[in-house]
């Protein structure tokens, strides 16, 4: 069986999603001992543990004792799930080509925090999620799939915020699939997705409600 390594920073609905959609993980693994998903996860019977980054000197000594509990489980795939801290290149290396993340903007498009806030100011029409295999530059890796939403002219960054996650619930768990039954190949920062016509199933335009 797959095994998946989950981090997450705070909320965990993302993860949650994960549960919900019956991909199992080995264990949930957070920076924040208060993170409120610990809890959801421990209901739903998986494993927690707790990094917490300030008790670590620096960058590097908190990434190798990330690893360090990571690699106990030996997993598959390492899921960033509202993950809130920056990691080193040398810890994305060492998972590199499977390491995920979901980013709540249409990549390249808002990089870093605030994304919905910065799409509303921006003027954007169109917004959304991304899912995408990590490499060392922050949010610019493979896009695996996308989600997009239309941006309301009565939307504020509350209303847009919770468009964009109710897509996120449904993107990550479909992208985790599809890299736990080897469907996706990377050719630089292309991503395809094997059984799917011209690739079509990686992107997501719900209707505009
Ligand atoms: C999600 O919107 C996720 O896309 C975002 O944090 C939120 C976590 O929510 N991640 C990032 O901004 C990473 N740069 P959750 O804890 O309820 O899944």
């Amino acid at each position: 069986m797959s095994r998946v390594v989950v981090l997450i920073s705070g909320r965990g609905s993302n993860m949650q999603a994960l549960i919900a959609a019956g991909v199992p993980l080995s264990a949930v693994i957070s920076n924040r001992p208060e993170a409120a998903g610990l809890e959801i996860a421990r209901k739903a019977g998986v494993a927690t543990e707790t990094v917490d980054h300030r008790l670590y000197a620096d960058r590097g000594s908190f990434d190798a004792a990330l690893a360090t509990r990571i690699d106990h489980h030996a997993p598959d795939l390492v899921v960033l799930a509202g993950f809130m801290r920056i990691l080193g290149v040398d810890f994305v290396n060492r998972y590199a080509g499977r390491l995920m993340n979901i980013h709540p903007s249409l990549l390249p498009a808002f990089t870093g925090l605030d994304t919905h806030r910065r799409a509303l100011q921006a003027g954007c029409k169109i917004h959304g999620c991304t899912v995408h295999l990590v490499t060392p530059e922050l949010d610019h890796g493979p896009i695996i799939a996308q989600a997009a939403v239309p941006v309301l002219d009565d939307d504020d960054e509350g209303s847009l915020a919770a468009r964009v996650l109710a897509q996120e619930h449904r993107l990550l768990p479909a992208a985790v699939r599809w890299y736990l039954a080897g469907r996706l190949s990377v050719d630089r920062l292309r991503v395809g997705l094997a059984g799917s016509p011209h690739h079509a199933g990686n992107l997501r335009v719900p209707e505009v409600a």
